[in-house]
């Protein structure tokens, strides 16, 4: 499918909200503690999405310096984003992050996530963090370039292990 990529605007906010947490419970169930996804409410995160897309709206980035690219459908609705930003750990091994990637489980598949990394994040360096156990995550990483470099962290916030991979400069 071929989507349209756009940066982020408020009218996407309440439906990426709702798309974020349908993808959260999908994706994390039985790897993320059960609590933490149970307590995911679609009204508190729709405030959270309107503030965020406000901010991006008028800046062209959010608060913290990351900059998000929507794709959607061609009736116009959101079908997924894509986020990159600093790095946001001291020891990071590039200066860019993939924050994150998300496409609704109806697109996975269709290159709709190819082509909002290719948007975001359109040469190396950079680097992304996976929760542990989300192998169809690792496996489009590394299709796309990416090498898990044997570096893993606890995230305290989200009560599991994380797998660092990095998409490194090409030798000249
Ligand atoms: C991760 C994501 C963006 C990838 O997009 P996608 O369209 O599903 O990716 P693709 O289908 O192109 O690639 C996934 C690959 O993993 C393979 N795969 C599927 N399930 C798998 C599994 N459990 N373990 C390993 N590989 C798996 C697929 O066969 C495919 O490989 P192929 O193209 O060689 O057949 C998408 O699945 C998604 O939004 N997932 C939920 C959110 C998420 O996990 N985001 C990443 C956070 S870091």
């Amino acid at each position: 499918m071929d989507a349209l990529i756009t940066p982020l605007h408020v009218a996407d906010a309440d439906a990426l909200a709702v798309l974020q947490n349908r993808l959260w419970r999908l994706t994390y169930g039985g790897l993320l503690p059960a609590q933490l996804l149970a307590a995911r409410d679609d009204d508190a995160n729709c405030r959270v999405w309107r503030d965020r897309a406000m901010v991006h709206e008028r800046d062209g980035r959010s608060a913290e310096g990351a900059v998000t690219l929507v794709a959607h459908d061609a009736a116009g609705v959101p079908v997924g984003w894509a986020t990159t930003g600093p790095a946001r750990d001291d020891d990071a091994p590039t200066a860019i992050e993939l924050w994150s990637l998300y496409v609704a489980p109806e697109l996975h598949g269709a290159g709709v996530a190819r082509q909002l990394l290719a948007a975001v994040l359109p040469s190396p360096p950079a680097h992304v963090w996976v929760v542990r156990g989300n192998g169809r995550a690792v496996a489009f990483y590394r299709k796309s370039g990416f090498l898990l470099d044997g570096t893993t962290k606890f995230d305290e916030r989200l009560g599991a292990h994380e797998l660092r991979l990095v998409w490194h400069r090409a030798p000249n």
